[in-house]
């Protein structure tokens, strides 16, 4: 019945539509609050008045989302809007970014993480969340894996379902739930060296085994939309690719939801050299499956003509038009379009969110070594807290912050003082050296009975748009932590980062280290706390860290080779400078407990295609630490 309803208004609605106006629910629009591509939007406003927009990003808060959706209701055959932005680790309170949160491999803490987002941005007037990012990676060298799960399409896989769940929940009309988008489909965590926007060239058989198992299942989770890539598949964009969008994905897949473009990707096609013009790219779009065109306006522009001209027919359009329509009804856009701006914005994150937000970063933390136990640090003794990360609070957040505020954030030095005595020294900036502050920091290292040294990215360093070829420390925090390890100090070195980073020397220099990503906003509180011992690291890597930028990409998984490595034989598999293998791999994390693993058993010795067996083994946790351990098979 209700779904009788639902085709009945809908129908008679696209009944009344012209060729623009369908045009326009097929036109995404950005507005000014964030700028997260080169072209702006010119004319918003008018163009919503007009009916020339189905939906806008860039633009959040109750009364920002208000006066937009109001203008809305006021267009010829008043259709809401749809409300979306890049949430990708939290919208006012902010949780590690996704590489970071991937390695607490904690799937249920996760989709909680994903669920305050949810709540938050449903708070701000959203409906739809850019995320997850479930694009597997091989390669640090490409600033996005901060975004994703890593290197493994198994994990990843249910990383993407867990998400997709937390941002949906079991009905969208609800006003805790917002649209998942999964992205960026497909392929785009293969570009070529690294190098974001860069071509990518894989096999089939890649294709399914490495890459593909994580948007399959966002996909099968129920996620409801979909974003192209920027990159070609075989020669043909993403954002054109027939075989991919309507084959593979609908046909094969079953997606019944609506997928969007990439921003611009579809004027893009001209300097991928593959459509002459903006309206011959948008033919190519919507042919291969394309719902919605993200700030090109190229099916603005191009649609009516290309009617008109019978090059693309209007049966076509319609189908896409009744996919973003129907998302609107199943939000409950037409009968109530102001539920979720109709209040005052509640811009700071609550007491519960922070709570959370703590507990995810706690669980992300990888303490990579610690020899002689020389973590946890005893709170009582002179701590020296040094680098240029080491009061940071907008570099605790990270990429992506959405409508996060740093002012809200803790930052290293934040934490450590609500636990111990702690002088604090810069050392040096992210990427220059400062001869004063090396000196200081020299300094309060030397007057120290411990350093803690906190050094890695700024946020700027991974994110979209931020490739880099070296990924070792910057060469002034190399020289910082030289001079601080000549004081003969004891001294934990803690590393902020948006990917891997190469660390050969200083896992040949430093007895303890400790991967501390982008925690978020509560990010230095539970530093402290897991620095202290007042909790245990948790955290197993989910991307492997390499000895050399030289061996990338690089993953654990590698197939077997005719002429494996032997470091003894020539003709093998193998660099003449430094071993295959990840100097921290897929897996690895400590915790200050020790565990001895028992024998493992399985409950059957065979099993059929899509069968299930168990498997069982016992875990003692050796030490006097409450630790938690995740068992990998
Ligand atoms: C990014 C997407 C993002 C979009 C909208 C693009 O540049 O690749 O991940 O969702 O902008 O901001």
């Amino acid at each position: 019945m209700a779904g009788m309803i639902k085709d009945a208004f809908l129908h008679e609605l696209l009944g009344r539509m012209s060729v623009e106006e369908k045009a326009g629910q097929l036109n995404l629009l950005t507005g000014a609050m964030d700028a997260t591509g080169m072209k702006h939007s010119d004319d918003l406003e008018a163009k919503i008045r007009a009916g020339h927009c189905g939906a806008v990003l860039n633009v959040y808060t109750p009364a920002a989302t208000r006066a937009l959706q109001e203008l809305a209701l006021a267009s010829p055959l008043q259709i809401p809007l749809i409300f979306g932005y890049d949430v990708i680790h939290g919208q006012r309170t902010i949780y590690p970014i996704p590489l970071g949160l991937s390695c607490s491999w904690n799937q249920d803490l996760m989709q909680r993480c994903a669920q305050m987002a949810a709540v938050e941005s449903a708070a701000d007037g959203l409906h739809w969340v850019y995320s997850p990012m479930v694009d597997i990676s091989q390669d640090p060298r490409w600033g996005r894996v901060a975004e994703g799960a890593g290197e493994d399409p198994w994990l990843g896989a249910q990383i993407a379902a867990a998400m997709v769940r937390g941002y949906q929940g079991n009905d969208l009309a609800d006003p805790a739930s917002v649209l998942a988008c999964v992205k960026h489909f497909a392929l785009y965590g293969a570009p070529m060296g690294g190098r974001d926007y860069h071509t990518v060239d894989m096999s089939r058989r890649a294709m399914e085994e490495t890459y593909f198992p994580p948007y399959r299942a966002a996909i099968d989770a129920g996620a409801r939309t979909v974003m192209t890539a920027f990159n070609d598949i075989d020669g043909i964009p993403a954002s054109a690719n027939r075989w991919l969008l309507t084959e593979l994905l609908r046909g094969q897949w079953g997606f019944q939801g609506w997928i969007v473009t990439d921003y611009t990707a579809v004027t893009e096609m001209k300097n991928h050299g593959t459509a002459a013009t903006d309206s011959d790219a948008a033919r190519q779009s919507l042919d291969a499956g394309v719902d919605m065109d993200m700030v090109s306006e190229a099916f603005l522009a191009g649609l009516p003509g290309l009617v008109e001209s019978g090059a693309v027919s209007e049966t076509q359009i319609d189908a896409a038009v009744l996919r973003v329509l129907g998302t609107k009804w199943d939000l409950g856009l037409f009968r109530d379009p102001l539920a979720r701006c109709n209040h005052e914005s509640a811009i700071h994150p609550s007491p519960e969110n922070r709570k959370l937000a703590r507990e995810a970063a706690r669980e992300s933390m990888v303490l990579l070594k610690n020899k002689g136990g020389l973590l946890p640090l005893s709170k009582h003794q002179n701590i020296a807290l040094i680098g240029p990360l080491a009061d940071s609070r907008r570099d605790m957040l990270g990429c992506w912050i959405a409508a996060g505020d740093e002012a809200l954030a803790a930052s290293p030095l934040d934490g450590f003082r609500e636990m111990a005595e702690v002088v604090h020294a810069k050392g040096c900036g992210i990427s220059e050296g400062n001869e004063d502050l090396l000196a200081d920091a020299v300094r309060e290292a030397s007057q120290a009975d411990v350093v803690v040294l906190v050094l890695g990215e700024c946020w700027q360093m991974s994110g979209e748009a931020a490739s880099r070829t070296d990924i070792r420390l910057p060469q002034c925090q190399r020289e910082l932590a030289k001079h601080i390890l000549e004081t003969g100090k004891p001294c934990v070195l803690v590393t902020m980062s948006g990917r891997p980073l190469e660390l050969a020397w200083e896992d040949s220099q430093f007895p303890a280290i400790l991967q501390a990503w982008a925690l978020g906003t509560e990010g230095g509180h539970a530093l402290a706390e897991v620095i202290f011992g007042d909790a245990a690291p948790v955290g197993k890597l989910t991307m492997g860290f390499p000895r050399r930028v030289g061996q990338l990409p690089m993953t654990y998984r590698e197939k077997p080779t005719g002429r494996p490595f032997d470091a003894a034989v020539q003709y093998s598999s193998k660099y003449l400078d430094a071993p295959n293998d990840a100097l921290y791999p897929f897996g690895h994390g400590l915790t200050y407990g020790e565990f001895r693993h028992g024998a493992v058993t399985i409950d059957s010795p065979e099993m059929q295609p899509g069968g299930t067996v168990t498997v069982f083994t016992e875990v003692t946790n050796l030490s006097t630490h409450a630790a938690t351990e995740t068992l990998q098979l």
